[in-house]
């Protein structure tokens, strides 16, 4: 890959995405996104096959997690090894790391890309994702979860899951509930429909934990969105509901996320009241209370059954068409 300059740092991707940082869903166009999910269903129908594509034997990935994670950690990690690649997975990286002697952001990064093909990063702090980007020099930097900022690829996987069930992403009406002012992934997926025409969006949270008012403003023009107060005003005709966990990790006062955090809870009451059969029920994961179990085995709920494995699959698409080609 190239040195690395100013000029594609946070470059639009417009659908070639060799050597490219992956930082925000604002890179990404329908272009781009259209063929990311064609990678992807090219690669679940190899995988089914038991095809085998090694396409980053060589490669070395590193997996540099300032905060914890089980599914974006764990699905790249497979995604490389399922490539054939490898990983440098370094985890509560400011416990295991020599960020515990004080070494810098920045410095982490040029150490790990003289070591690696590409970083995964995962940090507490919003805009740290761009921040290595421009700290490295020489790999692609993918954002996998800064803050309250983004997380782009939890967006590509969720709307990868939407187009499988629904074949399209334009024209649907769904449903945002829990902490959409901490909640990054719901951050880069509204961002990430506001691409295609004719989404609207209802917004279902505490009063305090609304979604951020330039959040709102940017995209105002671009996709409908309703915020509403309580469950009764969710409409029953709706595409999907994306529901999401208070944010407990966000809190400064514990006492205020106590207030909060089981406001809104999906039951199969409330699935039957209010939703319908053709709708998909989606969640990033983890939950903490916010989903009763009982609803797992119902069939429209897809964050165990589709969204888990999607994550692989998109993961393995992403990394394939930055580093290599199918
Ligand atoms: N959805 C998600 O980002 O999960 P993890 O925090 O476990 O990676």
């Amino acid at each position: 890959m190239e040195a690395k300059c100013l000029h594609f740092f946070m470059d639009k991707i417009e659908g070639d995405f060799k050597g490219k940082d992956i930082l925000s869903i604002d890179q990404l166009s329908v272009k781009s996104l259209s063929k990311l999910f064609h990678t992807t269903d090219k690669i679940i129908r190899m995988l089914k096959k038991k095809k085998h594509f090694k396409v980053l034997s060589g490669k070395i990935i590193t997996l540099l997690f300032f905060e914890p994670s089980s599914r974006t950690f764990g699905s790249f990690a497979s995604a490389v090894k399922r490539l054939g690649g490898q990983t440098i997975e370094v985890q509560d990286v400011g416990h295991n790391s020599s960020v515990v002697k004080g070494e810098s952001l920045s410095d982490t990064i040029k150490v790990f890309e003289s070591y690696s093909d590409a970083i995964v990063i995962r940090h507490p702090e919003k805009g740290s994702a761009q921040k290595a980007a421009l700290a490295a020099t020489a790999v692609p930097i993918i954002n996998a979860g800064d803050g309250t900022g983004e997380h782009p690829t939890q967006a590509i996987l969720d709307l990868y899951t939407i187009y499988q069930k629904f074949k399209r992403l334009d024209n649907l009406t769904g449903l945002i509930a829990g902490d959409l002012l901490n909640g990054r992934t719901v951050h880069s997926l509204i961002k990430g429909l506001s691409l295609y025409k004719k989404n609207a969006l209802y917004l279902l949270s505490p009063k305090s934990l609304g979604l951020p008012t330039e959040l709102i403003n940017n995209l105002a023009k671009k996709i409908r969105l309703v915020e509403i107060e309580k469950e009764a005003d969710i409409p029953t005709d709706l595409y999907f509901w994306y529901w999401t966990r208070v944010q407990k990790e966000r809190f400064k006062n514990i006492g205020e996320y106590e207030k909060v955090k089981n406001r809104f809870v999906i039951t199969p009451e409330l699935v039957i009241k209010k939703g319908n059969q053709h709708m998909i029920i989606m969640h990033p994961l983890p939950r903490v209370g916010e989903i009763d179990p009982r609803v797992d085995d119902d069939k429209r709920a897809v964050y165990l059954k589709l969204q888990v494995p999607n994550g692989v699959y998109t993961r393995m698409a992403l990394l394939t068409l930055i580093l290599s080609r199918l």
